[in-house]
């Protein structure tokens, strides 16, 4: 049996790359493999020291975008993670097998630190994300480009705990869609599209209007050349273009080139725009019919599946390591 995992932090409203690179891989992988759990991680997300009213409500609106974008609940539990507190005690074993050294290089520690200074949650929280994966003894993790260190970090925390204590935990791998891995802004195709982009008009939001979504994509930065082609390191506006329509039509990235040949930029632009409206709006149409009271019930059902698999996991660990 497969275990899967994967883990989205609830700050803010959640963005392409978020669903491409991401929930829209959860949710065919919810269609085929049965055994997922699908986390809203808001313990890393204390990390960035959000505000108590914010927290809740990205929360909920993060549950809701997961819920919408058509995981199958059949096989997949979506739960909170600071509802279920192994997560934190498998922290705390899991740090002395991890090095200071390791948490210091990892690049997202150096960027959020510049924001955020660099206090002791910032530089422990890859430690938090390895229990995350190991407390379900997940072997896949499907995740965006941006966290291949992390996923590293966990194996090798893994691996290690496993040296000393016998063979207990799978070492899980990072999976990926083909396309889409890596959703850069619109405005700056040298930044990953992100939530806490400076330039908002670079990040298409899931609550983004379709008039709102056209025009960034008609704002959106390319080359002063005309030629609808993918080469990431002298066209990167327009591959992040080639490879978000790829993505979401779910074709190749040379089929997409093709159909694109002697178009012009603005054509392209607006034809990438709609076929991002036509995929994101009916989701959030989705999302706006469910209220906080469904949300809430299915978290809590949702919570006693991962509780059993996460207590089954730290009770043999105990027993392993010698706790009473
Ligand atoms: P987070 O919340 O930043 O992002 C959630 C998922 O979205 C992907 N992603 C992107 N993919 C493509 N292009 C982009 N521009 C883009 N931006 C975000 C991320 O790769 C991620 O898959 N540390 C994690 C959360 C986490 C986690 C875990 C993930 C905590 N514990 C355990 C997997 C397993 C994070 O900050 O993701």
């Amino acid at each position: 049996m497969t275990t899967v995992f994967s883990g989205i932090q609830p700050t803010g409203t959640v963005h392409l790359g978020n669903l491409l690179g991401a929930i829209n891989n959860w949710s065919k992988i919810s269609q085929e493999n049965n055994n997922n759990f699908f986390c809203i991680v808001d313990l890393h997300s204390i990390t960035t020291l959000p505000k108590k009213n914010e927290l809740q409500k990205s929360t909920l609106s993060t549950f809701k975008a997961l819920l919408g974008s058509g995981i199958n609940l059949n096989s997949s539990t979506i739960y909170i993670q600071s509802q279920l507190k192994e997560h934190a005690y498998l922290s705390w074993i899991l740090s002395s097998f991890c090095q200071v050294g390791e948490l210091q290089r990892m690049t997202q520690f150096k960027e959020k630190a510049v924001s955020f200074g660099t206090h002791s949650g910032l530089l422990t929280y890859p430690i938090l994300m390895a229990s995350d994966i190991l407390l379900h003894k997940a072997n896949e993790v499907p995740v965006g480009d941006d966290q291949t260190q992390h996923l590293e970090l966990t194996r090798n925390i893994a691996e290690r705990f496993n040296q000393t204590y016998g063979d207990f935990f799978p070492l899980p791998i990072k999976t990926t869609g083909s396309t889409a891995t890596r959703v850069m802004s619109l405005r700056h195709p040298g930044n990953k599209m992100s939530k806490s982009s400076e330039d908002l008009n670079g990040t298409i939001y899931i609550d983004d209007s379709k008039d709102m979504i056209l025009k960034k994509f008609k704002s959106s930065v390319t080359d002063s050349e005309n030629e609808i082609k993918y080469d990431i390191r002298n066209k990167p506006g327009v591959s992040n273009l080639i490879e978000i329509f790829s993505a979401i039509n779910n074709q190749p990235i040379d089929k997409t080139e093709k159909m694109f040949v002697n178009v012009r930029y603005g054509e392209f632009k607006e034809t990438v725009g709609e076929s991002v409206a036509t995929y994101i709006i009916p989701i959030f149409e989705k999302i706006s019919s469910i209220s906080d009271q469904e949300v809430k019930k299915i978290a809590n059902e949702n919570l006693a599946l991962a509780k059993k698999s996460a207590e089954t996991t730290i009770s043999e660990l105990k027993n392993l390591i010698g706790l009473i």
